[in-house]
């Protein structure tokens, strides 16, 4: 049987329990909204890749914003995250002369 005055206590108590733990889910490593890559080598610790400059062709095309399907290289996923965030990323271009 509850006691109608610890009623509104036990309310507050609750929706206060449920603002921390909010809080506490939104700021957890996966949850993060300032999180970059949400989708490549997530099992991994770093996303790194390495190039020799020699083995490039005349002109290659990266990355840069964590969305490309064949990340490192540009697939033209930048044009769709800028247009739905207001964002102004775009791929790195390396030629050779
Ligand atoms: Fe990421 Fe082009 S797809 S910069």
């Amino acid at each position: 049987m509850i006691c109608y005055e610890v009623l509104p206590w036990l309310t507050t108590a609750i929706a206060v329990c449920y603002g921390i733990y909010l809080t506490y889910k939104t700021s957890s490593c996966c949850d993060r909204k300032d999180k970059v890559n949400r989708q490549i080598d997530l099992d991994n610790s770093k996303v790194v890749h390495s190039f020799d400059i020699e083995d490039l062709d005349e002109k290659a095309v990266f990355c840069r914003c964590w969305k490309s399907t064949k990340f490192p290289y540009c697939d033209g996923s930048h044009n769709k995250h800028n247009e739905s965030t207001g964002d102004n990323v775009g791929p790195l271009i390396i030629q050779k002369k």
